[in-house]
Order: C-alpha cells, then sequence, then structure tokens
C-alpha cells in the first residue's frame, strides 16, 4: 500500500519582481521572457528570511491542512539546492521554528526533482512501518544565487516552499502508484552552481567572477529535460495499466511553459487538465510541485480521489514521475 499526501501547503515571499521590474535591471523584454518561458513574475524573498522560514510557513500549512500535530511528524526531508547553509541542514534550522521532537530531519539535493525524490523515500520509510508521518518539503531561495547581470538565467527563477504531510494510504488504489526516477551525473556541468562547495571555495576572484551564481546551458537542458520528463511520464503510466486518458491533473515541473507542452504533447496528455503557475512564481526548483499542488487544491482543480501525475526534471540531470491518487 502506498503513501497519500494527507496536507499540502505553501510559502510564498510577499515581494513581487514582474518582467516589467526585470526591464529595469537587464537587457530583456516583458514580451521576449512571455513568449520563451511562460513567466510573467516571480517572487523573492526579502532580507532577513531564509529559506528555512519558508520551509517553516509551508509546512505549517500542511500540517494543518493534514489534521496532524508536529508531535506526530517521524521524519522531515527538505528537497532544495539553496539551503540557508552548505552545513548544517536547512531542515535542521526549520526544526525548532516547527516545534519538530527529536527526529531525524535533512536536506535531499536533486534540484527540481527534490519534491518527487522526497515523497518517494517517504513511501518507502511508510510501508516499511519506520514512519507514519513524513513531511516532505520544496524550499528554494533562488534569488540569492542568481547573476542579476545575466539575462539568460535570472529571468527565469523565484522563490518558495511547499510542504506535504505524507502518511498512510486508505487502501491499494490510494496515494503513490507508481514511480520512476533516475540521474545523470555524466552530463551534470550543463547547470550549476560551480563556486561554494569544497571544489571551489569562496575566494575574491570566485565572487568578482559571480561563480557563486546559476550557470546553465539553457538550450542543452532544455533538449535533455524534454526527453527525460516524457520518458519517465510513460514509464508510470505503462507500470500502472493507466494510461493519459486516466489521468484528471497533470502537476509538472514548470521550468518553461515550452518543455511543458513538448512533454504533453510527446506522452498523450493535455494542456487542458495541465495545472500551470509558471506564470505566477517562474522556476521555483524543487518547490514547483508541491507549490502548484497547493493553489490546485485551493482553487478546487484537484480533489479527493483525483489520479495525479507529476513529472520533474533538474540540475543533476535528476528526474522523476510519479502517479498517484489524491
Ligand atoms: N531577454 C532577451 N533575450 C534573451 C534573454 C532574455 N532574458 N535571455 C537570452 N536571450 C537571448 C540570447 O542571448 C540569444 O540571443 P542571440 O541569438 O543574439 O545569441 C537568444 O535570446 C536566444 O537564446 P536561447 O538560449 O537560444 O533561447 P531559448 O529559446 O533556448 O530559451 C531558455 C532560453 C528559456 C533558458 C530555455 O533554453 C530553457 O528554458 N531552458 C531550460 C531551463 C530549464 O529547464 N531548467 C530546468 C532545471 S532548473 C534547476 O534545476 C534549478
Amino acid at each position: 500500500m502506498g503513501a497519500r499526501i494527507m496536507g499540502i501547503g505553501s510559502a510564498v515571499p510577499p515581494k513581487v519582481l514582474t518582467n516589467k521590474d526585470l526591464e529595469a535591471i537587464v537587457d530583456t523584454s516583458d514580451e521576449w521572457i512571455r513568449s520563451r518561458t511562460g513567466i510573467a513574475q516571480r517572487h523573492v524573498l526579502e532580507d532577513g528570511v531564509d529559506c528555512s522560514d519558508l520551509v517553516t510557513e509551508a509546512a505549517q500549512k500542511a500540517m494543518a491542512a493534514a489534521g496532524v500535530t508536529p508531535e506526530e511528524i517521524d521524519v522531515m526531508i527538505v528537497g532544495t539546492a539553496t539551503p540557508d547553509t552548505v552545513f548544517p541542514s536547512t531542515a535542521c534550522w526549520a526544526q525548532p521554528k516547527l516545534g519538530l521532537r527529536r527526529i531525524p530531519v535533512f536536506d535531499l539535493s536533486a534540484a527540481c526533482s527534490g519534491f518527487l525524490y522526497g515523497y518517494q523515500l517517504a513511501d518507502s520509510l511508510i510501508e516499511t512501518g519506520k514512519a507514519k508521518h513524513v513531511l516532505v518539503i520544496g524550499a528554494e531561495a533562488l534569488s540569492r544565487v542568481l547573476n542579476w547581470q545575466d539575462r539568460n538565467t535570472c529571468v527565469l527563477f523565484g522563490d518558495g516552499a511547499g510542504a506535504a504531510v505524507v502518511g498512510p494510504a486508505e487502501g491499494d488504489d490510494d496515494g503513490l502508484l507508481a514511480h520512476s526516477w533516475g540521474a545523470d551525473g555524466s552530463v551534470a556541468r550543463l547547470l550549476q552552481q560551480p563556486a561554494g562547495g569544497t571544489r571551489m571555495p569562496a575566494t575574491e576572484s570566485t565572487v568578482a567572477d559571480r561563480m557563486h551564481t546559476v550557470h546553465m546551458a539553457g538550450n542543452e537542458v532544455f533538449k535533455h529535460a524534454v526527453k527525460a520528463m516524457q520518458r519517465a511520464a510513460g514509464e508510470v503510466l505503462s507500470q500502472n495499466g493507466h494510461t493519459a486518458d486516466d489521468v484528471d491533473l497533470f502537476v509538472p515541473h514548470q521550468a518553461n511553459v515550452r518543455i511543458i507542452k513538448a512533454t504533453v504533447d510527446r506522452a498523450g496528455l493535455s494542456m487542458d487538465k495541465t495545472y500551470l503557475v509558471l506564470d505566477r512564481y517562474g522556476n521555483v526548483s524543487a518547490a514547483s510541485i508541491p507549490m502548484a499542488l497547493a493553489d490546485a487544491v485551493s482553487e478546487g482543480r484537484l480533489k479527493r480521489g483525483d489520479l495525479v501525475l507529476s513529472a520533474s526534471f533538474g540540475a543533476g540531470f535528476t528526474w522523476a514521475a510519479m502517479l498517484y491518487r489524491w
């Protein structure tokens, strides 16, 4: 029996940066950003607010939605590429703010696939009886690692968090029904933050050369993303005997609307049944799927019993897809 999402919540920083605002920062235009990506605006953190603060707010909302108290959480997994500190983990910074017990909490580094990787782990923990309630969170403070002089990257990303309380499913046709996940590190160089780890520690030159920011070969990433998301989505549908027509809502990772449309076309899905938040949040990496799920629930697009498909692709490269009953 798989594990199900019992409650979902999100945290969105109040400060909005529109495409028009970006026109004053780099040589770009609202028209270029909208037509090439589907993004209209993104939210960015104010100074003094951390990724772990977003984790805390989203997790509190998810626990309230699930009717689960902090004392009932057994494990917390935070998918993030933008931790508060290299160590300790963002999860450890958030743990006391949430009032969790002395349970295992840790960050999971799988970039945009962090939430789906986390859900898969939570499912295994619950299925083997090692946990009953797992907080699975995707949270990003990407505005802190962007080169605000590079129009190729700074227009794409935003900040935010989404959290899910994952608990036991209520029957065989409930919760996680099928999954596929993988990675290909041989092309890791195509999307990375080169400095700040132990390979390239901070020096005056790494700061001057902006090596502590996102570096991406956009075109290459695009091609890999379409292939991996479509393949993973196809795998989970065939594993479970469902077809694309059975899917009530496709909630993909939101990096670029053109990647999503290509995935939808190739996997035989439909844009009518695809839930998009890219226009309002930009690419929020690990946070994008749970933030979209939270909005889909509050807008009434997602209700108990719906069949949901999610697929993601991110730095690593990592990818994942999941078919789950809401
Ligand atoms: N405004 C105006 N012009 C721009 C901008 C901008 N913001 N950015 C790039 N351009 C220009 C380029 O300089 C280039 O000009 P040139 O032809 O004179 O050299 C032209 O636009 C075309 O550039 P391309 O890179 O070919 O544009 P493309 O259509 O590929 O779109 C994009 C770029 C949006 C980055 C796309 O490749 C993409 O979405 N890639 C995938 C990103 C992604 O999926 N990331 C996922 C993982 S993220 C994670 O894991 C954290």
